[in-house]
């Protein structure tokens, strides 16, 4: 169990007696992710930070208070360079492309952002029109992720969207038209889905030629009107065949499944996603975002404020961060392997180090054990999970717990 402490206890210079970092010599890259908290409706199966917009959305002053919480954030991150943008959510395309705009003008003059660097907003189909993604391209949007879920009216009725398979399409190909890497996030296993209709929608995304899809298996999560009131789900077995022929689909089109819900066309992985996956730091501002920061002697996290009101009321104090807690030594080899050994490529060895500053033979028993039961493959250079490893990464993951 990490311990979590208030804010203000964590000074900046480390405590006498706490476990310090050595041999973090140079911070990993940085990213920065940006939370929008609002959605036109809440959907059932959603636990992320967002909240149904019933009156008309704080957009200028909430901006205002992302601009304040960056601000305040700056002197963690100096001199650092960011590598990419994400805005999440939420649902970011509730926003207009002035505010956007506002947004990354602040985030060039604040921050030294990397000349082309990935800049991705997630939409959802019902929000768009051309207006929309004309002015988040002129923002200096390059990445559209849109919130597709099913291309069946059947489906997207169940899981509550706001939008139609017409939607869906015609939003999904403004988008492609517009940018050059466009991403569309898929749901399978949905309420009362038959394989043939998860298999359906696989094909119709590939034939939308997208540089990257996410296939998502829908899972239960506690505390949305799902868990509560379970619809009836496809077994466990069809849900299995349902992930093995979309892989395969995938791959006869062309994608490249880099994690287990990621594909992509050569050379167009989301770079910002790569960079959590890889252990690295993301500086994250608006209610609720997360963040991971390396110093040369603690590896911090922190949450902000989680209620859009409360989050702007302090960030406009000056004091978005809710808690701030570090990542202590005996959790730092489990966290690596948690984000790294979802990418089917695996790890270098040489980036367990770079990123949590511990030798790898640290972690020496928990690797052994894991190869011994088919669950790793550990070459020269490279440590990556094997088929059974992926399909089983819970239990993979569990045996780096201890150590
Ligand atoms: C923040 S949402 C994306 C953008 C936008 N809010 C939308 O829904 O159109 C991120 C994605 O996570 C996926 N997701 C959300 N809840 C899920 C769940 N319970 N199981 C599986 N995938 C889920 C959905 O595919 C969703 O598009
Ligand atoms: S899935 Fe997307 S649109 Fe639906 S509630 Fe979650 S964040 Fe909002």
């Amino acid at each position: 169990m990490i311990p979590i402490y208030p804010v203000n206890s964590l000074s900046a210079t480390p405590l006498q007696g706490e476990v310090t970092l050595s041999g973090l010599t140079n911070p990993p890259p940085l990213s920065l992710y940006i939370h929008i908290p609002w959605c036109v409706r809440k959907c059932p199966y959603c636990d992320f930070n967002s909240h149904e917009s019933k009156q008309n959305i704080p957009e200028a002053a909430y901006v205002d208070a992302l601009i304040q919480d960056l601000e305040q954030s700056t002197p963690l991150i100096w001199g650092r360079k960011i590598h990419s943008v994400f805005f999440g959510g939420g649902t970011p395309s509730l926003f207009s492309g002035e505010s956007i705009d506002r947004i990354l003008s602040h985030v060039r003059m604040l921050t030294p952002l990397e000349y082309g660097a990935e800049i991705t907003l997630e939409a959802n189909p019902g929000t768009v029109d051309v207006a929309h993604f004309k002015g988040y391209k002129e923002a200096g949007v390059n990445r559209v992720s849109l919130g597709i879920q099913s291309f069946d009216d059947r489906y997207l009725k169940a899981l509550g969207r706001i939008h139609d398979t017409e939607q869906a399409l015609q939003a999904a190909q403004l988008a492609i038209d517009t940018f050059e890497r466009v991403n569309l996030d898929v749901m399978y296993a949905l309420p009362e889905q038959s394989l043939e209709d998860a298999l359906r929608d696989a094909e119709i995304a590939c034939q939308l030629k997208p540089a990257h899809l996410s296939f998502y298996h829908l899972t239960l999560e506690p505390n949305t009107a799902f868990h509560r009131t379970p619809p009836s789900l496809p077994d466990d077995d069809t849900s299995a065949t349902m992930q093995e022929e979309i892989e395969k689909i995938l791959a006869q089109q062309g994608y490249v499944n880099y994690e287990t819900s990621a594909f992509a066309q050569p050379g167009m992985q989301c770079k910002h996603n790569l960079n959590y996956w890889t252990f690295g730091d993301y500086l994250g501002i608006g209610a609720g975002a997360h963040s991971k920061l390396s110093f040369h002697d603690k590896l911090i996290r922190q949450s902000r404020h989680k209620h859009p009101k409360r989050y702007m009321e302090f960030a406009t104090q000056g004091n978005a961060v809710d808690q701030e807690w570090r990542i202590e030594r005996d959790a730092l080899g489990f966290e690596f392997m948690m984000n790294t050994l979802r990418l089917h490529d695996g790890f270098a060895t040489d980036l367990f180090q770079q990123r949590t500053g511990l030798p790898l033979i640290t972690i020496r028993d928990s690797l052994q054990a894991a190869v011994q039961q088919g669950l790793l493959e550990h070459q020269e250079t490279r440590i990556r999970p094997t088929l059974k490893g992926r399909r089983f990464l819970n239990n993979l993951l569990e045996m780096f717990l201890d150590e």
